[in-house]
């Protein structure tokens, strides 16, 4: 995939209408619907805040959660406005819908210096259709002489209507979150210092398989953890009691393990686990060496010795890719490994990199968030990144 695409910086705005796709999928409290984690918010900010800056007319827009073409009220995305207002510290105008009336009276009166949102985007089934009158009527917003930047990073897998069919629309350019994703996770695929350590963690292997064979092409060293790494045991002859166990993905692990001897690819898998007599926090629990796990007993976590051995490969790397928990890290009891593969890239001079999602999480939740050269905002999207797979919402761009 070609990622050198124009940016914010390489068009004109000013006093331009400017479509700005932003991912505001944010989590949100079950009850009460106030937002636990803003994080996606304000990694948006330097956009519009330099589209604002440059005297542009911002309609922002994003989806929230999957509402699956239905307006379901508590998806709104007001809440998200009101957080975006005391985080740019001006008003942001917000839109009861996403193309009808009140947005396109909004935008049409929206003036230089202004912000809109709009209301979330999939409670229009023709978002994920990726429908071309959906896409031109979200184009229209911005007029004839509209500009559509593209900075949802966390979306750019999708080919939505809002992530890739505007641009059939509008001239459309990158703002710099997804620059900054491109340049930093892109770089380290392309070109990494060496060695490059992939950790990869996770419960499933199916979910892993694209990320596994694209690093194996790229990486220096794999590293194994998570439940999947039970899988890989049991491949191997290993006994893993009641672990996770994807029977089915057994030959692929093994394929893979000799694959990765043939490229000269250190494929490293646990030496050792933290077992459990229950899926549970306060379950009783005992550390053995992999391969023998007993009856009636789970691995839950990598153990102390594995745990070494990671933090050893990841001391000497140049670059590391983090990717998925080692453990069960919502109990505390599981979450050494997860802990201990976050501590170790605080501490290693290479550049560090975490996929989004559960990994993102873990190092926010411990701590270690400052420590990293950069945690993607993206999860899927970083995955499927990880995996080399063009990306919708990046291949619409326009080049450089
Ligand atoms: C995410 O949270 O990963 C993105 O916002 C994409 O959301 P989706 O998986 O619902 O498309």
């Amino acid at each position: 995939m070609n990622y050198n695409k124009k940016t914010v910086t390489d068009i004109d705005v000013k006093g331009k209408k400017v479509l700005c796709r932003c991912d505001f999928n944010v989590p949100q409290d079950k009850q009460t619907g106030v937002i636990t984690d803003d994080k996606r918010i304000r990694a948006a900010l330097p956009t519009l805040q330099y589209l604002l800056d440059q005297g542009a007319a911002v309609i922002a827009c994003s989806h929230l959660g999957k509402p699956k073409g239905e307006v379901k009220p508590a998806l709104t995305l007001a809440p998200v406005a009101k957080r975006l207002e005391e985080l740019l510290g001006r008003p942001v105008i917000f839109a009861a819908d996403a193309v009808g009336p009140d947005a396109q009276a909004k935008a049409a009166a929206l003036k230089g210096g202004e912000i809109l949102l709009l209301e979330n985007l999939r409670f229009d089934k023709g978002e994920e259709k990726n429908d071309p009158a959906f896409a031109k009527a979200l184009a229209d917003l911005a007029g004839a002489d509209g500009v559509y930047v593209s900075d949802a990073f966390g979306t750019v897998h999708r080919a939505h209507a809002s992530t890739a069919g505007v641009a059939d629309y509008l001239p459309a350019v990158s703002g710099f979150l997804i620059q900054k994703e491109l340049d930093i996770i892109g770089g380290a695929l392309a070109s990494p210092k060496r060695p490059l350590v992939a950790i990869l963690g996770g419960s499933k292997v199916s979910s892993k398989i694209g990320v596994i064979n694209n690093l194996l092409e790229i990486a220096d060293t794999i590293i194994i953890g998570g439940g999947m790494a039970y899988t890989f045991s049991a491949a191997q002859g290993g006994k893993i009691g009641d672990s996770l166990l994807e029977a089915d993905w057994e030959d692929y692990a093994n394929e893979m393990v000799k694959k990765a001897a043939e490229k000269g690819v250190k494929l490293l898998l646990p030496v050792d686990t933290v077992i459990a007599d229950a899926f549970a926090p306060d379950a009783n629990s005992q550390v053995v060496p992999a391969g023998e796990v007993p009856d009636g007993w789970q691995g839950l976590d990598i153990g102390p010795k594995t745990i070494e051995l990671y933090s050893a490969a990841v001391a000497d790397a140049g670059t590391v890719i983090w990717n998925g928990p080692m453990g069960v890290f919502e109990f505390p009891a599981f979450a050494k490994g997860t802990e201990a593969v976050a501590e170790a890239l605080s501490k290693t001079d290479a550049i560090t990199i975490v996929g989004g999602g559960d990994s993102a999480a873990a190092v926010e939740q411990l701590g270690y968030a400052d420590k990293m050269t950069h945690i993607s905002t993206g999860g899927g999207a970083s995955l499927e990144f990880m995996e080399g797979k063009a990306l919708p919402g990046v291949v619409c761009l326009l080049d450089k």
